[in-house]
């Protein structure tokens, strides 16, 4: 095990936001792109540092369903770049055992290519248990929320059946369980409409490094200090 870190008490989910591509491009004077492709090293060692830690559960945010409000030749570069990686990555993650899901709209401005990709993807790993990669795509709190209440509607859920466990079931993935760690790369400290519903008792860890200089040994500082902290879900502190 990795000095320092309790084997016993590694986080199930942690969810990842991951940002400070255009800065680390821009401070290198090199395009805003090449900051998200020097972001493809940054996710797979931190994938191999979740699997070493056996985290089970690993979700990353690629595209906010506010990103489509950058210059189009970014939002192509963006689809093209997540395309490839499902083609050349898929592969290796399936001999890792990870298991690769999706969380996110499927609208019209998605191109059909990634879609079927993403299916592809989902559909070779899907009897993989080491880990569960999800990859929040075109993904927004606000609109899983909008789609979950439009689905249960449609079901016709009757109010007095409308229960938070009720509304957890037509989330996008119901099996993903809440995370119990969220990390946010960049210095940025907010939330930017990432699994609104699902962090509400997460632990939040902000550090300054931008995603393309993250590396598995930043997970496992992340870990560490999630380690240290006391986790209450509106109880009190426990009695050692
Ligand atoms: C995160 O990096 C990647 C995406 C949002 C797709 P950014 O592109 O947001 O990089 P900064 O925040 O502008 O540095
Ligand atoms: C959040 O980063 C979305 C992703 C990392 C995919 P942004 O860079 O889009 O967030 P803001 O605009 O700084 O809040
Ligand atoms: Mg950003």
């Amino acid at each position: 095990m990795v000095t320092g870190i309790d084997p016993n008490r590694i986080p199930t989910h942690v969810a990842l936001v991951m940002d400070g591509n255009g800065r680390w491009a821009q401070r290198r004077g090199l395009k805003r792109t090449d900051g998200h492709a020097a972001g493809e090293e940054a996710l797979f060692d931190t994938v191999e540092g979740a699997l070493e830690l056996g985290i089970t559960w690993l979700t990353v945010y690629a595209f906010s369903t506010e990103n489509w409000k950058r210059p189009a030749d970014e939002v192509r570069y963006l689809m093209g770049f997540n395309e490839s990686i499902l083609v050349r990555r898929r592969d290796e993650m399936n001999d890792r055992g990870v298991r690769m899901r999706f969380i996110g709209r499927r609208d019209w401005r998605v191109p059909r290519r990634l879609i079927k990709h993403m299916d592809r993807s989902i559909e070779l790993t899907r009897n993989n248990r080491r880990m569960t990669f999800t990859i929040a795509f075109n993904y927004g709190g606000r609109a899983e929320l909008v789609d979950a209440i439009k689905a249960m509607m449609a079901d016709g859920v009757k109010p007095e059946k409308v229960t938070e466990k009720k509304l957890r079931q037509y989330f996008y993935d119901p099996e993903m369980p809440d995370p119990d760690l969220m990390i946010r790369t960049s210095g940025e400290y907010r939330i930017s409409n990432y699994l609104l519903w699902e962090i509400a008792y997460s632990e939040l860890i902000f550090t300054e490094t931008l995603w393309p200089d993250f590396r598995r040994e930043h997970l496992f500082d992340a870990v560490r200090e999630y380690q240290d902290r006391e986790r209450r879900f509106g109880g009190i502190e426990k009695e050692d």
